[in-house]
């Protein structure tokens, strides 16, 4: 599926097609209970079911979930571990549930500092759900938005080494991670930074961004409702005039039959 927002002005409705979301702020939240960083990441795991449900029910198509970048390595030992247990763990409970909800599951980012037990359960979720119809679900672990466009890059020169100095958008876009979805129309940070953190550089040029305050394991049902609400309330222009936009959604307006 090849469809860029700088090159043709995408389709968009109003419940976003692809939300992305930065789950940031579980350390604070567990700090602020005076328990161990840890227990945050345990409940952030909660308020991931809840926005997994909440976008299916409100038939999302596509939501990516940032769960350990590429620069969180850099974290302490114990923390690491205990990350990457917890992805294992969530991948042997949930991964049935996501079955029988339709929803299929996608691991996007570099594998191979990753345990080989975690890249089975990977392998095996992602084959196990690849025939599902319903939401598709990404979980983006050891993720980097640089590493992301440098690895496609470099498939695409060896795929094309005839092309030299002529590479369009259509010849990179195959070989990005989430080359099987539309651009995200909505991306969400929890947690009060106003940061990308190296999430996805390429595929956010025209998204929407809302940043809130509330910690990743507070996320819940309204939090989503509140962020569908904003973005819909948003006017996308990528690139032209509110006129010009506002004459196209009359025209489009014109051709519907009313009941
Ligand atoms: C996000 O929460 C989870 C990961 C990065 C894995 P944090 O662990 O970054 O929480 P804060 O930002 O320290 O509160
Ligand atoms: C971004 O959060 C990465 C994830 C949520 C997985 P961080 O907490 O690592 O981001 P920085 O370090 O504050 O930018
Ligand atoms: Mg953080």
């Amino acid at each position: 599926m090849f469809s860029s927002s700088t090159i043709a002005v995408p389709k968009t409705d109003k419940v976003p097609r692809h939300v992305a979301i930065i789950m940031d702020g579980n350390g604070r939240w567990a700090r602020n209970r005076f328990l161990p960083r840890v227990a945050g990441h345990r409940r952030g795991l909660e308020a991931v079911r809840t926005t997994v449900r909440g976008c299916a029910e409100a038939g999302v198509g596509y939501l990516t979930l940032f769960a350990f970048s590429s620069e969180n390595w850099r974290r302490p030992e114990e923390e690491v571990s205990f990350l990457m247990e917890l992805f294992v763990v969530a991948l042997r409970q949930e991964v049935a549930r996501l079955h029988e909800n339709n929803i299929r599951l996608k691991v996007i980012g570099d594998r191979s500092g990753l345990e080989a037990r975690l890249v089975e359960l990977i392998t095996q979720g992602e084959r196990k759900t690849a025939g599902n119809t319903g939401l598709t679900l990404t979980i983006a672990a050891d993720y980097g938005g640089r590493w992301d466009i440098l690895q496609a890059v470099n498939k695409m020169i060896s795929e094309h080494p005839d092309k030299q100095g002529c590479y369009s958008e259509g010849d990179l876009a195959p070989f990005l991670a989430l080359s099987y979805a539309p651009e995200p129309d909505l991306f969400i940070r929890t947690g009060g930074e106003q940061r990308i953190s190296n999430f996805l550089l390429w595929q956010l040029a025209y998204t929407e961004f809302l940043f809130t305050d509330e910690l990743w394991p507070d996320f819940n049902s309204k939090s989503l409702a509140r962020a569908f609400s904003s973005y819909r309330s948003r006017e996308r222009r990528f690139g032209r005039t509110s006129e010009q936009v506002t004459d196209m959604q009359r025209q489009v307006e014109s051709k519907t039959p009313t009941r």
